[in-house]
């Protein structure tokens, strides 16, 4: 009999009509608002086969139990898991799809755009536009810090951080990087430099993690990262928020230990509108946006979809998470 594949969003016609085709049996929470976690263990409980999720459902032991040994496999629509109790499913013998690749240059597109307006004030300059107390033109009003000839540290050298070592190269910014990978033919065409990460904090002026969001990484930037950047540093985050100890990010930021931030990912998402963080003149923060285009989005339900297909027909995934 076919699948019956619990959807836990309203994603796009096209990546569902994939679905229809394959004459899945697909029970869809068709809203654009996440679905209730007890609607989502509810639902799995009463017979799922496979489960097409997004970054905001949070799929632990308790999810995988109510599911039991009918469910065969997951499919995320991202490139980030760390929503998914992923030791807990490879231990069940449950394959686990993501989205990399087809993300990666829009995702590094917003990341550029949170590094200029991180560097140059935008948030401050936009809101003396809105709220008119913009006078006039002035020699030092609104001055930043450039980002050319910037020596930029990413942390975590993969898909994404290549893509933005990439772009800001354009820039004739100085690139060196740390991570646990190494990446030769980056450090020969873009002349980018493997360094410490204690050289590194040191000697950016912009320091950007797009590592993934693990037990090792979790609150890897607190209070003891920032004060060993630049005063001038810019911090810009397009990752995860749970990279950050976001109380000692914005400690540095209001006692000037480092120049401004720019984020994607902020905890929890949404923040409030009356925290700290959104009201700090020189922290500029976006809605997790890093990857959404039409073009993009529309790529990776297409892609998530193509990955349960492939698990129904017995196929080997296009693109499951592999680690260890
Ligand atoms: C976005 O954050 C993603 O993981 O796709
Ligand atoms: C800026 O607008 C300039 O003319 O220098």
């Amino acid at each position: 009999s076919p699948w019956r594949v619990v959807v836990t969003r309203r994603v796009p016609t096209k990546a569902m009509d994939m679905l229809r085709d394959a004459n899945l049996d697909l029970d869809i929470w068709d809203s654009d608002n996440p679905m209730p976690h007890e609607a989502l263990v509810e639902k799995v409980s009463s017979g799922c086969d496979a489960l097409y999720c997004v970054l905001t459902d949070k799929i632990g032991k308790d999810v995988l139990d109510a599911a039991g040994e009918r469910l065969k496999m997951i499919s995320t629509m991202s490139v980030g898991y760390n929503h998914i109790d992923y030791p807990e499913c490879k231990k069940r013998g449950i394959p686990v799809s993501h989205t990399p690749n087809v993300l990666t240059e829009t995702t590094a597109d917003t990341a550029v755009a949170l590094v200029l307006a991180a560097c140059r004030r935008f948030k401050e300059a936009t809101a003396s536009v809105i709220e008119g107390t913009w006078g006039t033109w002035t020699p030092m009003g609104m001055c930043g810090q450039d980002v050319h000839d910037a020596t930029v540290g990413i942390i975590g050298m993969g898909r994404i951080g290549s893509a933005v070592a990439r772009r800001l190269h354009a820039f004739n910014c100085n690139i060196i990087y740390w991570g646990i990978e190494r990446v030769p033919q980056l450090e020969e065409k873009l002349d980018a430099k493997f360094v410490e990460i204690d050289y590194l904090l040191k000697e950016a002026d912009i320091v950007i993690p797009l590592c993934p969001l693990n037990k090792e990484t979790y609150h890897m930037f607190d209070m003891s990262k920032f004060k060993a950047m630049k005063k001038s540093a810019v911090f810009v985050n397009p990752a995860r928020g749970e990279l950050v100890n976001q109380d000692d990010l914005l400690a540095a930021l209001q006692q000037g230990e480092i120049f401004s931030a720019g984020l994607d990912v902020t905890t929890p998402e949404p923040l409030p509108k009356d925290h700290p963080l959104v009201k700090t003149p020189n922290c500029f923060i976006l809605p997790h946006i890093g990857s959404a285009s039409m073009g993009t989005r529309t790529a990776m339900a297409v892609l998530a979809s193509e990955n349960l297909v492939a698990a129904y027909k017995g196929k080997p995934l296009p693109t499951p998470v592999r680690e260890f």
